[in-house]
Protein backbone atom coordinates (compact mmCIF):
# COMPACT_ATOMS: atom_id res chain seq x y z
CA UNK A 1 0.00 0.00 0.00
CA UNK A 2 1.65 3.54 -1.09
CA UNK A 3 1.81 5.70 1.79
CA UNK A 4 1.32 9.41 2.76
CA UNK A 5 3.87 12.27 1.14
CA UNK A 6 4.90 12.98 4.69
CA UNK A 7 5.81 9.54 5.12
CA UNK A 8 7.82 9.45 1.62
CA UNK A 9 9.71 12.46 2.47
CA UNK A 10 10.67 11.46 6.17
CA UNK A 11 11.78 8.44 4.63
CA UNK A 12 13.82 10.11 2.13
CA UNK A 13 15.32 12.14 4.43
CA UNK A 14 16.08 8.94 6.50
CA UNK A 15 17.97 7.90 3.35
CA UNK A 16 19.95 10.67 2.84
CA UNK A 17 20.90 10.68 6.35
CA UNK A 18 21.84 7.16 6.66
CA UNK A 19 23.99 7.25 2.68
CA UNK A 20 26.09 10.45 4.65
CA UNK A 21 26.68 9.02 7.64
CA UNK A 22 28.15 5.13 6.72
CA UNK A 23 29.44 6.92 3.69
CA UNK A 24 27.70 6.02 0.40
CA UNK A 25 27.31 9.57 -0.79
CA UNK A 26 28.52 12.32 0.35
CA UNK A 27 28.05 16.38 -1.62
CA UNK A 28 30.65 16.98 -3.69
CA UNK A 29 33.36 19.71 -2.20
CA UNK A 30 31.67 19.73 0.97
CA UNK A 31 34.14 21.57 2.97
CA UNK A 32 33.20 24.49 0.33
CA UNK A 33 29.62 24.54 0.40
CA UNK A 34 28.91 21.96 -2.06
CA UNK A 35 28.45 22.74 -5.60
CA UNK A 36 24.63 22.05 -7.13
CA UNK A 37 24.26 19.15 -8.90
CA UNK A 38 27.41 16.79 -8.28
CA UNK A 39 27.96 14.23 -5.74
CA UNK A 40 30.85 11.87 -4.46
CA UNK A 41 30.47 8.47 -3.80
CA UNK A 42 32.19 7.31 -0.94
CA UNK A 43 34.09 4.36 -0.01
CA UNK A 44 30.60 2.44 0.56
CA UNK A 45 28.58 3.67 -2.41
CA UNK A 46 32.13 3.05 -4.44
CA UNK A 47 31.59 -0.89 -3.90
CA UNK A 48 28.40 -0.14 -4.93
CA UNK A 49 28.38 1.29 -8.22
CA UNK A 50 31.22 -0.63 -9.23
CA UNK A 51 28.72 -3.81 -8.64
CA UNK A 52 26.12 -2.56 -10.47
CA UNK A 53 28.13 -1.26 -13.48
CA UNK A 54 30.11 -4.91 -13.75
CA UNK A 55 27.12 -6.76 -13.35
CA UNK A 56 25.37 -4.43 -16.68
CA UNK A 57 28.64 -5.24 -18.30
CA UNK A 58 28.75 -8.93 -17.44
CA UNK A 59 25.01 -9.50 -18.62
CA UNK A 60 25.09 -7.21 -21.84
CA UNK A 61 28.55 -8.62 -22.76
CA UNK A 62 30.45 -11.20 -21.45
CA UNK A 63 27.31 -13.28 -20.85
CA UNK A 64 26.15 -12.92 -24.56
CA UNK A 65 27.52 -13.54 -28.06
CA UNK A 66 26.19 -10.67 -29.87
CA UNK A 67 27.28 -7.19 -27.64
CA UNK A 68 30.75 -5.95 -28.04
CA UNK A 69 32.00 -2.97 -25.73
CA UNK A 70 33.54 0.27 -25.90
CA UNK A 71 34.87 3.18 -24.22
CA UNK A 72 35.33 6.15 -25.73
CA UNK A 73 36.59 9.45 -25.46
CA UNK A 74 34.15 12.03 -23.17
CA UNK A 75 34.95 15.21 -25.43
CA UNK A 76 34.24 14.18 -29.22
CA UNK A 77 34.80 16.14 -32.18
CA UNK A 78 31.99 18.86 -31.69
CA UNK A 79 30.62 17.98 -35.52
CA UNK A 80 29.28 15.12 -33.55
CA UNK A 81 26.96 17.23 -31.71
CA UNK A 82 25.60 18.74 -34.29
CA UNK A 83 25.32 15.81 -36.42
CA UNK A 84 23.17 14.29 -33.34
CA UNK A 85 20.86 17.57 -33.39
CA UNK A 86 22.32 18.29 -29.57
CA UNK A 87 23.70 21.57 -30.28
CA UNK A 88 20.25 22.88 -32.11
CA UNK A 89 17.81 21.30 -29.87
CA UNK A 90 19.26 19.55 -26.10
CA UNK A 91 17.69 22.82 -24.68
CA UNK A 92 14.84 22.93 -21.92
CA UNK A 93 12.74 25.98 -21.56
CA UNK A 94 14.01 27.66 -18.79
CA UNK A 95 11.91 30.70 -16.26
CA UNK A 96 12.67 32.77 -13.81
CA UNK A 97 11.14 33.88 -10.22
CA UNK A 98 11.04 37.38 -10.76
CA UNK A 99 11.23 38.12 -7.06
CA UNK A 100 13.54 35.19 -5.88
CA UNK A 101 15.10 35.03 -9.22
CA UNK A 102 15.23 30.82 -8.25
CA UNK A 103 15.72 29.18 -11.63
CA UNK A 104 12.97 26.60 -13.10
CA UNK A 105 12.52 23.97 -15.63
CA UNK A 106 9.00 25.58 -17.20
CA UNK A 107 7.49 22.09 -18.23
CA UNK A 108 8.32 20.42 -14.72
CA UNK A 109 5.76 23.17 -12.90
CA UNK A 110 2.78 21.70 -11.82
CA UNK A 111 -0.57 23.39 -13.20
CA UNK A 112 -2.09 25.78 -10.10
CA UNK A 113 -5.26 27.25 -10.26
CA UNK A 114 -6.18 30.47 -8.21
CA UNK A 115 -6.90 34.21 -8.11
CA UNK A 116 -4.13 36.38 -10.24
CA UNK A 117 -3.34 39.89 -8.24
CA UNK A 118 -2.06 41.85 -10.78
CA UNK A 119 -1.13 46.05 -10.31
CA UNK A 120 0.36 48.31 -12.76
CA UNK A 121 2.70 49.48 -10.40
CA UNK A 122 3.83 50.98 -7.38
CA UNK A 123 4.42 54.35 -5.44
CA UNK A 124 6.68 55.24 -2.74
CA UNK A 125 5.04 56.04 0.20
CA UNK A 126 7.30 58.90 1.54
CA UNK A 127 8.91 59.79 -1.83
CA UNK A 128 6.56 59.88 -3.94
CA UNK A 129 8.84 57.86 -6.88
CA UNK A 130 6.17 55.95 -8.72
CA UNK A 131 7.49 52.69 -10.79
CA UNK A 132 5.15 51.42 -13.39
CA UNK A 133 6.42 47.65 -13.84
CA UNK A 134 3.42 45.52 -13.71
CA UNK A 135 4.09 42.33 -11.74
CA UNK A 136 1.09 39.90 -10.94
CA UNK A 137 1.07 37.22 -8.07
CA UNK A 138 -1.21 33.22 -8.04
CA UNK A 139 -3.23 33.41 -4.98
CA UNK A 140 -3.90 29.86 -4.46
CA UNK A 141 -6.95 28.36 -2.28
CA UNK A 142 -7.05 28.70 1.20
CA UNK A 143 -4.60 32.11 1.11
CA UNK A 144 -5.31 35.60 2.41
CA UNK A 145 -5.77 38.04 -0.39
CA UNK A 146 -3.04 40.07 2.12
CA UNK A 147 -0.49 37.20 1.55
CA UNK A 148 -0.26 38.31 -2.42
CA UNK A 149 -0.08 42.10 -1.39
CA UNK A 150 2.83 40.65 0.55
CA UNK A 151 4.82 39.33 -2.38
CA UNK A 152 3.43 42.20 -4.58
CA UNK A 153 4.90 44.67 -1.73
CA UNK A 154 8.65 42.43 -1.74
CA UNK A 155 8.84 42.60 -5.28
CA UNK A 156 8.03 46.64 -5.85
CA UNK A 157 10.76 46.93 -2.40
CA UNK A 158 13.64 45.20 -4.53
CA UNK A 159 13.24 47.62 -7.17
CA UNK A 160 13.90 50.28 -4.66
CA UNK A 161 10.38 51.43 -2.90
CA UNK A 162 11.48 51.82 0.31
CA UNK A 163 7.08 51.73 1.61
CA UNK A 164 5.33 51.13 -1.99
CA UNK A 165 2.01 51.28 -2.34
CA UNK A 166 0.53 48.83 -4.85
CA UNK A 167 -1.48 50.61 -7.38
CA UNK A 168 -4.08 49.17 -10.32
CA UNK A 169 -4.61 46.24 -8.25
CA UNK A 170 -6.99 43.80 -10.18
CA UNK A 171 -7.90 40.52 -10.12
CA UNK A 172 -9.31 37.31 -12.26
CA UNK A 173 -9.48 33.64 -11.86
CA UNK A 174 -7.49 31.30 -13.45
CA UNK A 175 -7.03 27.19 -13.90
CA UNK A 176 -3.89 25.02 -14.68
CA UNK A 177 -1.33 27.89 -14.92
CA UNK A 178 2.18 27.49 -14.93
CA UNK A 179 3.17 31.01 -15.10
CA UNK A 180 3.88 31.72 -11.32
CA UNK A 181 6.22 30.39 -8.54
CA UNK A 182 4.60 27.23 -7.06
CA UNK A 183 6.41 28.34 -3.74
CA UNK A 184 5.36 31.85 -3.08
CA UNK A 185 3.46 32.54 -5.74
CA UNK A 186 5.07 35.32 -7.93
CA UNK A 187 4.98 35.38 -11.39
CA UNK A 188 8.00 34.14 -13.36
CA UNK A 189 9.48 35.04 -16.79
CA UNK A 190 8.42 33.85 -19.76
CA UNK A 191 10.49 30.47 -21.00
CA UNK A 192 13.96 30.62 -22.52
CA UNK A 193 15.49 27.98 -24.05
CA UNK A 194 18.45 26.93 -22.58
CA UNK A 195 21.08 24.49 -23.63
CA UNK A 196 22.10 21.88 -21.71
CA UNK A 197 25.46 20.63 -22.98
CA UNK A 198 28.77 21.79 -21.04
CA UNK A 199 31.01 23.56 -23.45
CA UNK A 200 34.93 24.33 -23.14
CA UNK A 201 37.64 25.08 -24.69
CA UNK A 202 40.55 22.20 -26.07
CA UNK A 203 43.92 23.83 -26.45
CA UNK A 204 45.09 26.49 -24.99
CA UNK A 205 42.72 29.38 -27.16
CA UNK A 206 39.03 30.09 -26.53
CA UNK A 207 37.90 30.99 -29.32
CA UNK A 208 34.50 30.04 -31.46
CA UNK A 209 36.82 27.10 -33.64
CA UNK A 210 38.25 25.01 -30.62
CA UNK A 211 34.81 24.73 -28.83
CA UNK A 212 34.03 21.45 -27.34
CA UNK A 213 31.39 19.54 -24.80
CA UNK A 214 31.26 17.44 -22.54
CA UNK A 215 29.24 14.75 -23.65
CA UNK A 216 25.77 14.76 -22.73
CA UNK A 217 25.40 10.84 -23.35
CA UNK A 218 27.33 8.05 -24.08
CA UNK A 219 25.54 6.90 -26.87
CA UNK A 220 26.76 8.98 -29.84
CA UNK A 221 30.27 7.72 -29.55
CA UNK A 222 29.22 4.20 -30.33
CA UNK A 223 27.34 5.63 -33.09
CA UNK A 224 30.37 7.53 -34.34
CA UNK A 225 32.81 4.12 -33.89
CA UNK A 226 29.66 2.35 -35.82
CA UNK A 227 32.14 0.78 -38.61
CA UNK A 228 35.49 0.63 -36.47
CA UNK A 229 33.54 -1.58 -34.34
CA UNK A 230 31.65 -3.51 -36.69
CA UNK A 231 35.26 -4.36 -39.02
CA UNK A 232 37.43 -5.03 -35.95
CA UNK A 233 34.95 -7.19 -34.17
CA UNK A 234 33.63 -9.43 -36.89
CA UNK A 235 30.10 -9.18 -35.60
CA UNK A 236 26.79 -8.85 -38.36
CA UNK A 237 24.04 -7.22 -37.92
CA UNK A 238 21.72 -7.74 -35.49
CA UNK A 239 24.41 -7.04 -33.04
CA UNK A 240 25.24 -4.58 -30.22
CA UNK A 241 27.82 -2.20 -28.98
CA UNK A 242 27.45 -1.11 -25.27
CA UNK A 243 29.12 1.45 -23.56
CA UNK A 244 29.66 2.70 -19.43
CA UNK A 245 30.84 6.03 -19.03
CA UNK A 246 30.28 9.79 -17.50
CA UNK A 247 27.81 11.76 -19.12
CA UNK A 248 27.48 15.49 -18.41
CA UNK A 249 24.20 18.04 -18.18
CA UNK A 250 23.86 21.35 -16.94
CA UNK A 251 20.96 21.13 -15.59
CA UNK A 252 18.32 23.67 -14.80
CA UNK A 253 16.91 22.51 -11.60
CA UNK A 254 18.92 19.25 -10.40
CA UNK A 255 16.66 17.52 -8.00
CA UNK A 256 15.58 14.81 -5.28
CA UNK A 257 18.94 13.84 -3.75
CA UNK A 258 21.21 12.18 -6.74
CA UNK A 259 18.41 11.43 -9.11
CA UNK A 260 18.34 14.52 -11.30
CA UNK A 261 22.79 15.49 -11.58
CA UNK A 262 24.83 17.46 -13.93
CA UNK A 263 27.37 14.82 -13.91
CA UNK A 264 26.53 11.35 -13.88
CA UNK A 265 27.09 8.23 -15.86
CA UNK A 266 25.11 5.65 -17.94
CA UNK A 267 25.13 2.65 -18.85
CA UNK A 268 23.80 2.82 -22.94
CA UNK A 269 23.61 -0.37 -25.42
CA UNK A 270 22.93 0.33 -29.03
CA UNK A 271 21.75 -3.02 -30.79
CA UNK A 272 21.52 -2.81 -34.33
CA UNK A 273 19.20 -4.73 -36.28
CA UNK A 274 17.74 -4.88 -39.63
CA UNK A 275 15.17 -2.90 -41.57
CA UNK A 276 12.14 -4.71 -41.48
CA UNK A 277 12.06 -4.50 -45.15
CA UNK A 278 15.32 -6.42 -45.66
CA UNK A 279 13.68 -9.02 -42.46
CA UNK A 280 11.08 -9.47 -44.96
CA UNK A 281 13.08 -10.19 -47.75
CA UNK A 282 15.40 -12.65 -45.87
CA UNK A 283 12.84 -14.21 -43.72
CA UNK A 284 9.35 -13.86 -44.72
CA UNK A 285 6.65 -11.95 -43.10
CA UNK A 286 8.28 -10.19 -40.02
CA UNK A 287 6.53 -11.08 -36.58
CA UNK A 288 4.43 -8.38 -35.06
CA UNK A 289 2.66 -8.53 -31.64
CA UNK A 290 -0.74 -6.85 -30.47
CA UNK A 291 -0.77 -4.92 -27.49
CA UNK A 292 0.47 -7.05 -24.10
CA UNK A 293 1.75 -9.53 -26.36
CA UNK A 294 5.71 -10.58 -26.12
CA UNK A 295 8.15 -12.08 -27.91
CA UNK A 296 8.95 -15.51 -26.48
CA UNK A 297 12.33 -17.62 -26.56
CA UNK A 298 15.31 -17.24 -28.38
CA UNK A 299 15.65 -14.25 -31.38
CA UNK A 300 14.10 -15.42 -34.68
CA UNK A 301 15.34 -14.56 -38.02
CA UNK A 302 12.02 -13.22 -38.33
CA UNK A 303 11.73 -10.44 -35.99
CA UNK A 304 11.60 -6.82 -36.82
CA UNK A 305 12.14 -3.80 -34.63
CA UNK A 306 9.21 -4.43 -32.70
CA UNK A 307 10.42 -7.55 -31.96
CA UNK A 308 13.83 -6.79 -30.69
CA UNK A 309 12.22 -3.64 -29.12
CA UNK A 310 9.96 -6.04 -26.82
CA UNK A 311 12.63 -8.44 -26.40
CA UNK A 312 15.06 -5.59 -24.76
CA UNK A 313 12.10 -4.70 -22.64
CA UNK A 314 11.63 -8.00 -21.23
CA UNK A 315 15.66 -8.71 -20.73
CA UNK A 316 16.15 -5.47 -18.93
CA UNK A 317 12.91 -6.11 -16.30
CA UNK A 318 14.79 -9.79 -15.93
CA UNK A 319 17.93 -7.92 -15.34
CA UNK A 320 16.66 -5.76 -12.55
CA UNK A 321 14.75 -8.30 -10.99
CA UNK A 322 18.34 -10.03 -11.18
CA UNK A 323 19.70 -7.35 -8.94
CA UNK A 324 16.37 -6.86 -6.17
CA UNK A 325 14.42 -4.66 -7.99
CA UNK A 326 10.99 -6.97 -8.84
CA UNK A 327 8.03 -6.07 -10.99
CA UNK A 328 6.42 -4.54 -8.26
CA UNK A 329 8.62 -1.51 -7.44
CA UNK A 330 8.65 -0.63 -11.56
CA UNK A 331 5.91 0.65 -13.69
CA UNK A 332 6.40 0.84 -17.46
CA UNK A 333 5.44 3.84 -19.20
CA UNK A 334 4.91 3.64 -22.95
CA UNK A 335 5.51 6.89 -24.43
CA UNK A 336 2.97 8.67 -26.40
CA UNK A 337 2.91 9.95 -29.86
CA UNK A 338 2.96 13.25 -28.55
CA UNK A 339 6.42 12.12 -26.63
CA UNK A 340 7.62 10.96 -28.55
CA UNK A 341 11.09 11.86 -30.80
CA UNK A 342 9.86 12.91 -34.65
CA UNK A 343 12.64 9.71 -35.40
CA UNK A 344 11.33 7.28 -33.03
CA UNK A 345 9.31 3.96 -33.51
CA UNK A 346 8.49 3.35 -29.75
CA UNK A 347 9.85 4.07 -26.38
CA UNK A 348 9.21 2.20 -23.28
CA UNK A 349 10.28 4.24 -19.70
CA UNK A 350 11.32 1.79 -16.81
CA UNK A 351 10.07 3.74 -13.64
CA UNK A 352 11.12 2.90 -10.17
CA UNK A 353 8.55 3.64 -7.75
CA UNK A 354 11.11 6.25 -5.73
CA UNK A 355 9.83 7.93 -2.39
CA UNK A 356 9.05 11.03 -4.31
CA UNK A 357 7.05 9.13 -6.60
CA UNK A 358 7.64 6.81 -9.70
CA UNK A 359 10.62 8.43 -12.48
CA UNK A 360 12.28 7.30 -14.96
CA UNK A 361 14.82 4.49 -14.36
CA UNK A 362 15.62 3.31 -17.88
CA UNK A 363 14.24 4.27 -21.74
CA UNK A 364 14.30 1.95 -24.10
CA UNK A 365 13.97 3.15 -27.48
CA UNK A 366 13.47 2.16 -31.33
CA UNK A 367 14.91 5.26 -32.69
CA UNK A 368 14.98 3.90 -36.52
CA UNK A 369 18.10 4.84 -38.21
CA UNK A 370 18.02 8.26 -37.59
CA UNK A 371 21.58 8.35 -35.07
CA UNK A 372 23.36 6.42 -38.21
CA UNK A 373 22.11 8.26 -41.27
CA UNK A 374 22.91 12.14 -39.32
CA UNK A 375 26.42 10.79 -39.05
CA UNK A 376 26.54 9.50 -42.23
CA UNK A 377 25.51 12.26 -43.89
CA UNK A 378 27.25 14.91 -41.75
CA UNK A 379 30.30 13.21 -41.91
CA UNK A 380 30.65 12.09 -45.35
CA UNK A 381 31.72 8.89 -44.09
CA UNK A 382 29.28 5.65 -45.23
CA UNK A 383 27.72 4.05 -42.18
CA UNK A 384 26.01 1.86 -44.41
CA UNK A 385 26.00 -2.05 -43.98
CA UNK A 386 26.27 -5.09 -46.79
CA UNK A 387 24.22 -7.57 -46.05
CA UNK A 388 25.49 -10.87 -47.34
CA UNK A 389 22.28 -12.60 -46.90
CA UNK A 390 19.82 -9.90 -48.17
CA UNK A 391 22.39 -8.98 -50.97
CA UNK A 392 22.44 -5.39 -50.20
CA UNK A 393 23.08 -2.61 -48.30
CA UNK A 394 21.87 -0.27 -46.08
CA UNK A 395 21.99 1.50 -42.90
CA UNK A 396 21.04 -0.36 -39.56
CA UNK A 397 18.01 0.72 -37.01
CA UNK A 398 18.46 0.52 -33.74
CA UNK A 399 16.99 -0.44 -30.03
CA UNK A 400 18.93 1.70 -27.22
CA UNK A 401 18.35 0.84 -23.89
CA UNK A 402 20.03 3.48 -21.96
CA UNK A 403 19.74 3.71 -18.23
CA UNK A 404 21.50 6.03 -15.18
CA UNK A 405 24.04 4.44 -12.73
CA UNK A 406 23.57 6.90 -10.03
CA UNK A 407 19.71 6.55 -10.79
CA UNK A 408 19.79 3.17 -10.24
CA UNK A 409 21.78 3.33 -7.34
CA UNK A 410 19.56 5.90 -5.78
CA UNK A 411 16.77 3.54 -6.43
CA UNK A 412 18.27 0.05 -5.14
CA UNK A 413 19.08 2.13 -1.61
CA UNK A 414 15.48 3.24 -1.54
CA UNK A 415 14.52 -0.22 -2.29
CA UNK A 416 16.75 -1.75 0.40
CA UNK A 417 16.04 0.64 3.05
CA UNK A 418 14.66 -1.00 6.01
CA UNK A 419 13.48 0.25 9.94
CA UNK A 420 12.49 -2.74 12.32
CA UNK A 421 11.50 -3.34 16.14
CA UNK A 422 14.02 -6.14 17.21
CA UNK A 423 14.42 -7.44 20.47
CA UNK A 424 17.41 -8.39 21.94
CA UNK A 425 17.59 -11.68 24.58
CA UNK A 426 17.43 -8.87 27.85
CA UNK A 427 13.79 -8.14 26.28
CA UNK A 428 15.09 -4.52 25.56
CA UNK A 429 13.50 -3.01 21.88
CA UNK A 430 14.94 -0.76 19.64
CA UNK A 431 14.90 -0.14 15.95
CA UNK A 432 17.25 -1.99 13.65
CA UNK A 433 18.02 0.19 10.55
CA UNK A 434 18.81 -2.41 7.88
CA UNK A 435 19.62 -2.66 3.98
CA UNK A 436 18.42 -5.04 2.63
CA UNK A 437 20.25 -4.98 -0.87
CA UNK A 438 20.88 -8.13 -3.10
CA UNK A 439 24.10 -9.90 -2.20
CA UNK A 440 25.20 -9.24 -5.57
CA UNK A 441 24.74 -5.53 -4.82
CA UNK A 442 26.16 -5.42 -1.74
CA UNK A 443 29.15 -3.16 -1.03
CA UNK A 444 30.40 -5.80 1.18
CA UNK A 445 29.42 -9.04 1.43
CA UNK A 446 30.69 -10.39 4.34
CA UNK A 447 31.36 -9.29 7.86
CA UNK A 448 34.01 -11.21 9.51
CA UNK A 449 34.19 -10.78 13.41
CA UNK A 450 36.42 -12.39 16.37
CA UNK A 451 34.43 -13.14 18.72
CA UNK A 452 37.12 -11.55 21.39
CA UNK A 453 39.85 -9.20 20.37
CA UNK A 454 41.97 -9.67 23.25
CA UNK A 455 41.97 -13.55 22.45
CA UNK A 456 45.07 -14.63 20.38
CA UNK A 457 43.38 -17.63 18.78
CA UNK A 458 40.11 -16.15 17.85
CA UNK A 459 41.92 -13.11 16.20
CA UNK A 460 44.44 -15.16 14.06
CA UNK A 461 41.29 -17.74 12.59
CA UNK A 462 39.02 -14.72 12.15
CA UNK A 463 42.06 -13.64 9.65
CA UNK A 464 42.33 -16.51 8.06
CA UNK A 465 38.51 -16.82 7.15
CA UNK A 466 39.32 -13.08 6.13
CA UNK A 467 42.09 -13.81 3.89
CA UNK A 468 40.39 -17.07 2.56
CA UNK A 469 37.19 -15.00 0.89
CA UNK A 470 39.06 -11.99 0.51
CA UNK A 471 40.17 -13.22 -3.15
CA UNK A 472 36.35 -13.99 -4.25
CA UNK A 473 34.32 -11.01 -2.43
CA UNK A 474 34.68 -7.89 -0.57
CA UNK A 475 35.22 -8.92 3.25
CA UNK A 476 35.13 -6.43 6.16
CA UNK A 477 36.95 -7.65 9.51
CA UNK A 478 35.85 -5.97 12.57
CA UNK A 479 37.09 -6.73 16.06
CA UNK A 480 35.56 -3.70 18.05
CA UNK A 481 32.85 -3.62 20.21
CA UNK A 482 30.45 -6.03 21.53
CA UNK A 483 29.57 -8.17 18.32
CA UNK A 484 25.97 -7.38 18.20
CA UNK A 485 26.84 -3.77 17.73
CA UNK A 486 29.38 -4.79 15.25
CA UNK A 487 26.50 -6.92 13.56
CA UNK A 488 24.07 -3.82 13.47
CA UNK A 489 26.79 -1.87 11.81
CA UNK A 490 26.71 -4.29 8.94
CA UNK A 491 22.98 -4.28 8.97
CA UNK A 492 23.12 -0.42 8.32
CA UNK A 493 25.45 -1.14 4.97
CA UNK A 494 23.67 -3.63 3.46
CA UNK A 495 25.98 -6.79 4.38
CA UNK A 496 23.99 -9.72 3.69
CA UNK A 497 26.39 -12.12 5.59
CA UNK A 498 28.29 -12.29 8.92
CA UNK A 499 30.70 -15.29 10.21
CA UNK A 500 32.09 -15.18 13.98
CA UNK A 501 34.92 -16.89 14.88
CA UNK A 502 34.09 -18.33 18.70
CA UNK A 503 35.29 -21.03 21.15
CA UNK A 504 34.11 -24.05 18.90
CA UNK A 505 36.07 -22.84 15.76
CA UNK A 506 39.21 -22.94 17.89
CA UNK A 507 38.20 -26.55 19.76
CA UNK A 508 37.68 -25.16 22.94
CA UNK A 509 34.32 -27.00 23.15
CA UNK A 510 35.41 -30.44 21.96
CA UNK A 511 36.37 -31.39 17.99
CA UNK A 512 32.75 -31.61 17.03
CA UNK A 513 32.65 -27.89 16.11
CA UNK A 514 36.05 -26.99 15.67
CA UNK A 515 36.59 -25.77 12.70
CA UNK A 516 33.13 -24.37 12.48
CA UNK A 517 31.78 -20.57 12.63
CA UNK A 518 28.52 -18.89 13.14
CA UNK A 519 27.01 -17.79 9.80
CA UNK A 520 24.43 -14.95 10.16
CA UNK A 521 22.10 -14.10 7.86
CA UNK A 522 21.12 -9.94 7.56
CA UNK A 523 17.62 -10.32 6.51
CA UNK A 524 16.26 -13.00 9.11
CA UNK A 525 19.37 -12.75 11.42
CA UNK A 526 19.12 -16.30 11.91
CA UNK A 527 22.58 -18.13 12.80
CA UNK A 528 23.52 -21.15 11.29
CA UNK A 529 26.62 -22.93 12.17
CA UNK A 530 29.19 -24.03 8.94
CA UNK A 531 32.17 -25.92 8.37
CA UNK A 532 35.00 -22.86 7.29
CA UNK A 533 35.52 -24.96 4.86
CA UNK A 534 31.89 -24.86 3.43
CA UNK A 535 31.98 -21.72 3.57
CA UNK A 536 32.83 -20.53 -0.22
CA UNK A 537 30.66 -23.40 -1.62
CA UNK A 538 27.53 -21.86 0.72
CA UNK A 539 28.46 -17.76 0.03
CA UNK A 540 29.83 -17.69 -3.65
CA UNK A 541 26.74 -18.37 -5.59
CA UNK A 542 24.79 -15.94 -3.34
CA UNK A 543 27.24 -13.22 -4.29
CA UNK A 544 28.07 -13.69 -7.79
N1 LIG B 1 21.00 8.08 -25.27
C1 LIG B 1 19.68 8.26 -24.74
C2 LIG B 1 19.64 9.08 -23.52
O1 LIG B 1 20.63 9.63 -23.09
P1 LIG B 1 18.03 9.88 -21.65
O2 LIG B 1 16.63 9.43 -21.32
O3 LIG B 1 18.26 11.32 -21.81
O4 LIG B 1 18.42 9.09 -22.96
C3 LIG B 1 19.11 7.92 -20.32
O5 LIG B 1 19.01 9.30 -20.56
C4 LIG B 1 19.23 7.63 -18.84
O6 LIG B 1 20.30 8.40 -18.28
C5 LIG B 1 17.99 8.05 -18.02
O7 LIG B 1 17.00 7.05 -18.05
C6 LIG B 1 18.60 8.21 -16.64
O8 LIG B 1 18.72 6.96 -16.00
C7 LIG B 1 19.98 8.76 -16.94
N2 LIG B 1 20.00 10.22 -16.81
C8 LIG B 1 19.63 11.14 -17.72
N3 LIG B 1 19.78 12.39 -17.24
C9 LIG B 1 20.24 12.25 -15.97
C10 LIG B 1 20.59 13.17 -14.93
N4 LIG B 1 20.53 14.48 -15.12
N5 LIG B 1 21.02 12.69 -13.74
C11 LIG B 1 21.12 11.34 -13.55
N6 LIG B 1 20.81 10.44 -14.49
C12 LIG B 1 20.38 10.87 -15.69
Amino acid sequence: MSQPASKQTERMEKIVSLCKRRGFIFPSSEIYGGINGFWDFGPLGAELKRNVKDLWWKSMTRFRDDVVGLDASIIMHPMTWKASGHVDTFADPMVDCLLTKKRFRADQIEPQSGIIYSYTGARDEASGKEIDEPYSVLLTAGKPPESARKVAIQFYAQRGLTNPVLLGETTEKVENTTRFNPENGSLLTEPRMFNLMFKSHAGPVESDENVVYLRPETAQAIFVQFKNVLETSRQKVPFGIAQIGKAFRNEINPRNYIFRSREFEQMELEFFIKPDEVVEKTAGPVATFREGEWPQGEPQPNWGWQAWHLYWVQERLRWYESIGLGRDSLELHWQSREELAHYAKATVDILYKFPFGAQELEGIAARGNYDLTQHHNTSGKSMEYFDQEAGEKYIPHVIEPSTGVDRLVLALICEAFDEEEVTDEKGKTEVRTVLRFHPRVAPIKVGVFPLLKNKPALVQKALEVRDLLRPHMTVFYDDAGAIGRRYRRQDEAGTPFGITIDFDTIGENGPATEGTVTLRHRDSMKQERVKISDLLGILLPQVQ
